[in-house]
């Protein structure tokens, strides 16, 4: 079999070298669309474009326990469902307990077929025999090629299997998805080196004491990679978050002093996301700054503007920043949330009752325009807030109802909006 296989290596290897020999002018190529398979989950779609693509490799990682297992296997049930042929393999778990799993999270079709195997040639051997449109493996780093001598997990022995499994992807143009678990500082070798493998590359990340789970697409080939999926675990799987605004504000502390609502753009969509300030004499010494999901870049701009426009001194004080529900931003678009944040904490005073605060800050002050003003405007409104400071540049233009936007050039005027 191991014999069979090499052969086969050789003869691909003879062929993919005859290919590259023979250049082709690019005019003439006949361009065919993707064709997009659903995943019948519309956040999952989202994030990978419209669904999954024939012939693509994805590689789904993420720390243990975070529920990449149940994602795929409910992604398996849902493309199963609309008749196509699904192959489930998992070299962690027995078919009895995928089963088991199986039931609790969702329908399982008759045309998803799991597998329980951790040898790479069996596993392409079964991939042959049952020829699937769509293929999960579970994980990459517990599968091994009998060729190699290292251990399952080495990065020789991921780059090797993943090769083989992504050569096949593209021979048989199938989808293929491969989970690789990720330690919390990421320093797991295998999975890294089988980023430039694939065509696309999502990690599933969350807060394990919480309930919900973010979905983001780091690399893609076939679509914007900015999309942000949201999910929620509970005890049947994942569920689908559609307005995920509402859990990243907290309705209980969004009325208190050191914090600022602002709307970010995570792909197409605007989150409402709370950034929590406090501002703290600092004992002897330097004091401290800790940034928590905001930018430590723009953080620091906006501290050293708050000094030297405002005039407002801090360097006798600690600060801490943090984004509510571990959520990374990286946006200047909330540069004035943030410094509305760290002087409501200072002078321990709300802002303004259900107000919205969104602006990127400049360093001589003035409030630049983000895109997509409206698009946030409309996402508070949606939410219930009554007022929003938004750049005095994105006044034109603006189609809203009931939200009163309050028009500011400069990090002066938003001052003297805000308190
Ligand atoms: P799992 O998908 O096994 O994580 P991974 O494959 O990333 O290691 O999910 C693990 C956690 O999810 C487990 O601690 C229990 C929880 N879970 C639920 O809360 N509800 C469910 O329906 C399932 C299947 C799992
Ligand atoms: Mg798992």
């Amino acid at each position: 079999m191991d014999e069979c296989l090499v052969e086969k290596q050789k003869k691909n290897a003879a062929t993919s070298t005859r290919q590259v020999a023979e250049p082709v002018a690019m005019a003439d190529l006949v361009i065919q669309p993707e064709t997009f398979m659903s995943t019948g989950i519309s956040e999952m779609d989202r994030v990978l474009g419209q669904g999954l693509v024939q012939g693509a490799a994805y590689l789904l990682g993420g720390e243990p326990g975070i529920g990449k297992s149940t994602l795929a296997l409910q992604i398996a049930q849902r493309v199963a469902g609309f008749g196509r042929k699904v192959l489930y393999v998992s070299g962690e778990e027995s078919v009895q307990q995928l089963a088991l799993r199986g039931k609790r999270v969702g329908d399982t079709p008759p045309s998803l077929m799991v597998l329980s195997q951790v040898n790479v040639v069996q596993i392409i051997d079964a991939i042959e025999s049952y020829e699937p449109d769509f293929f999960i493996l579970d994980s990459i780093q517990v599968v091994f090629h009998p060729d190699v001598p290292s251990v399952s997990g080495s990065v020789q022995q991921v780059r090797v299997c993943a090769m083989a499994l992504i050569q096949m992807i593209k021979e048989k143009q199938i989808a293929g998805l491969f989970i690789g678990h990720i330690t919390k500082d990421g320093s797991l070798a295998g999975p890294k080196a089988l980023e430039h493998l694939v065509d696309v590359i999502l990690y599933f990340e969350g807060e394990s004491a919480q309930q919900y789970r973010l979905l983001r697409c780091v690399k893609n080939r076939y679509a914007n990679t900015y999309e942000l999926g949201v999910f929620l675990m509970n005890e049947r799987g994942l569920s689908e978050v559609n307005q995920p605004s509402a859990f990243f504000i907290d309705r209980d502390t969004i009325n208190r002093p050191g914090t600022a609502v602002s709307g970010v753009l995570e792909g197409q969509r605007v989150l409402l996301i709370e950034i929590q300030a406090l501002v703290v004499d600092s004992g002897y010494g330097m004091a401290k700054r800790t940034f928590l999901g905001v930018d430590a870049h723009r953080a620091n701009l906006m501290i050293a503007a708050i000094e030297k426009i405002l005039r407002i001194k801090l360097s006798q004080k600690d600060i801490i920043l943090n984004i509510i529900g571990g959520l990374r931003i990286k946006e200047p678009a909330v540069d004035l949330a943030i410094v509305a944040a760290i002087l409501s904490s200072l002078y321990e005073k709300e802002l303004p009752h259900q107000i919205g605060v969104f602006g990127e800050v400049g360093l001589t002050g003035e409030i630049r325009a983000v895109p997509h003003a409206n698009k946030r405007l409309i996402e508070f409104e949606k939410m219930g807030f009554l007022q929003c400071v938004v750049p005095e540049r994105n006044r034109v233009g603006q189609k809203i109802k009931t939200i009163k936007p309050l028009y500011v050039s400069t990090l002066k005027d938003a001052l003297s909006v805000l308190f």
